[in-house]
């Protein structure tokens, strides 16, 4: 059994003094530096759903005996239910990983992660051919190996098993180039993230050559070295799937004059912290979430009938934008931005409306200008920011004072408006009182004012 745990986990025999920590209620078990006098702890992980290793180093097992394994080993391993690993802070060399990675095929293991490993060497591959995995997710995170450039043969070794891969993520580890041959390895892809990477239009140009990725669904491409919103949309036009783009945290230039088509498919947009001083346009028709926050938009005059959520804080706005665009809407967000005023017949408009926020705005607290914030806040639209963020810019009497505390009510705002019924009232009682008197001087008889 030890056997097979060593060669299931790899990494069974690292220096130092370590041990393994069960979280039984969380079905988590983490190990630190295990060495092999500490083995009989990782035991104590194997009813664990997620298990994690940090810390070690097993360059010393490259020559570590793995031979085939019995039919009882077999049985154990199909018996784990260990869905995840985590592998951290490793030196982990790629001939190992290669010879170790076939005995997944007997385990249930659905979700590999490797953070902050340095992959060396390179190993041979040939042995994974026509190979299955069960392993659906691959993710790395701060990771170093060898360039990908030139390992085609590598991946079509790989190929049987990275063509079932659903979800594929390499972030935070300074990527400069995807080559195009590995995208068309990955034809089911669903998900990939390659979020914290140096990656510029050119390489991504390349990686999304015709052909790659052919299902992909879900793309980040946030925190690169993207420069051109025209050559990223070049690039993702060949992936008819794209539901989810993430940009985010890009520098683009100004080059939105641009005609180039997104995919009709795609429905979240994500286009904050991008640099743009104006939306870009042509956006897909059919998007329901689009994040523009934090650029430096002066307007937003776009229509979007299947819009649900819009992100706009952090923007230069001077107004709503035009709310009829977006007859679906439920979420709005306009914090930190140059709008004055937020008029209720206008907002009253998004029937669906269930999410405002709209804090650290300049409002003019002017009678009706604080009386609709208070309103919207009284409908429970405005959410956490209320009242603390809502505070007057103007008029000076109110310059720094939160909304909710200017005074509203009908006397104070609209004076004329309660003066002119009252002088009325005053007036025609005073007109019946002369009429009762003169009625009832003759006899005082009657009693005055019957109705
Ligand atoms: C296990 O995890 C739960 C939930 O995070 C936590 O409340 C509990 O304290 C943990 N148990 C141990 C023994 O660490
Ligand atoms: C990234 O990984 C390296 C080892 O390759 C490690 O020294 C460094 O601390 C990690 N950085 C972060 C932010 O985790
Ligand atoms: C980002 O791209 C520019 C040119 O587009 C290049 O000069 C620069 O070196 C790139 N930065 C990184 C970190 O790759
Ligand atoms: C867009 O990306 C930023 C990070 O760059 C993230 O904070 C934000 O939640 C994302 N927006 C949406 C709608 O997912
Ligand atoms: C608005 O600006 C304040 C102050 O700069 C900041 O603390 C807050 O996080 C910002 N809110 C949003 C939603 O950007």
């Amino acid at each position: 059994m030890v056997v097979a745990v060593l060669l299931l986990l790899g990494l069974g025999l690292l220096e130092a003094e370590g041990r393994c920590f069960f979280n039984r209620t969380e079905e988590h078990c983490v190990c630190y530096n295990l060495s092999q006098e500490s083995i009989t702890s990782i035991i104590q992980c194997l009813p664990a759903s997620v298990v994690e290793f940090w810390g070690g180093e097993l360059e010393r097992y490259i020559a570590f005996p793995i031979s085939d394994l019995d039919a009882s080993a077999i049985d154990m391993l199909g018996s784990l239910v260990i869905r995840k690993i985590i592998f951290g802070d490793l030196l982990v060399p790629e001939i190992l990983l290669a010879r170790v990675l076939r005995f997944f095929s007997y385990t249930q293991v659905q979700e590999l992660v490797f953070k902050s490993c340095i992959f060396e060497g390179r190993g041979n591959w040939e042995e994974m051919a026509g190979q299955n995995l069960p392993v659906v997710s691959l993710h790395f995170h701060n990771v170093t190996s060898a360039p990908l450039t030139g390992r085609e043969q590598d991946f079509s070794s790989l190929s049987s098993w990275l063509e079932t891969l659903q979800e594929l993520a390499v972030t935070g580890s300074h990527l400069t180039s995807l080559p195009c041959g590995i995208g068309r390895v990955f034809t089911a892809l669903r998900s990939l993230d390659l979020a914290q990477n140096s990656l510029g239009d050119e390489s991504v140009m390349l990686a999304f050559c015709k052909g790659a990725f052919p299902q992909l669904q879900v793309l980040s491409l946030q925190l690169n070295n993207l420069t051109s919103c025209h050559r990223v949309c070049e690039s993702v036009q060949l992936l008819p799937e794209l539901q989810h783009l993430d940009l985010s945290q890009n520098k683009f230039m100004a080059d939105q004059s641009s005609s180039c088509q997104w995919p009709v498919s795609l429905r979240i947009f994500n286009l904050s912290n991008t640099g743009l001083d104006e939306v870009l346009t042509p956006l897909p028709p059919s998007l329901e979430v689009l994040d523009m926050s934090c650029n430096h938009l002066h307007a937003v005059d776009i229509s979007l009938s299947s819009l649900k959520k819009l992100f706009l804080s952090q923007n230069m706005l001077q107004a709503l934008p035009s709310i009829r665009n977006y007859p679906m809407l439920d979420t709005l967000h306009l914090d930190n931005n140059s709008i004055t005023e937020l008029p209720w017949d206008e907002v009253k408009l998004l029937g669906h409306l269930r999410d405002l926020a709209a804090a650290g705005n300049p409002y003019h607290c002017s009678c009706s200008g604080a009386g609709e914030l208070q309103a919207l806040a009284g409908r429970g639209h405005l959410g956490q920011g209320w009242p603390q963020g809502y505070t007057c810019h103007s008029p000076p009497r109110y310059q720094g004072r939160l909304v909710k505390d200017v005074p509203v009510s009908v006397l104070q705002c609209d004076a004329a408006a309660v003066i002119a019924p009252v002088c009325v009232a005053f007036i025609l009682l005073g007109v019946a009182g002369a009429v009762c008197l003169v009625r009832s001087r003759p006899g005082l008889i009657r009693p005055c004012c019957r109705a």
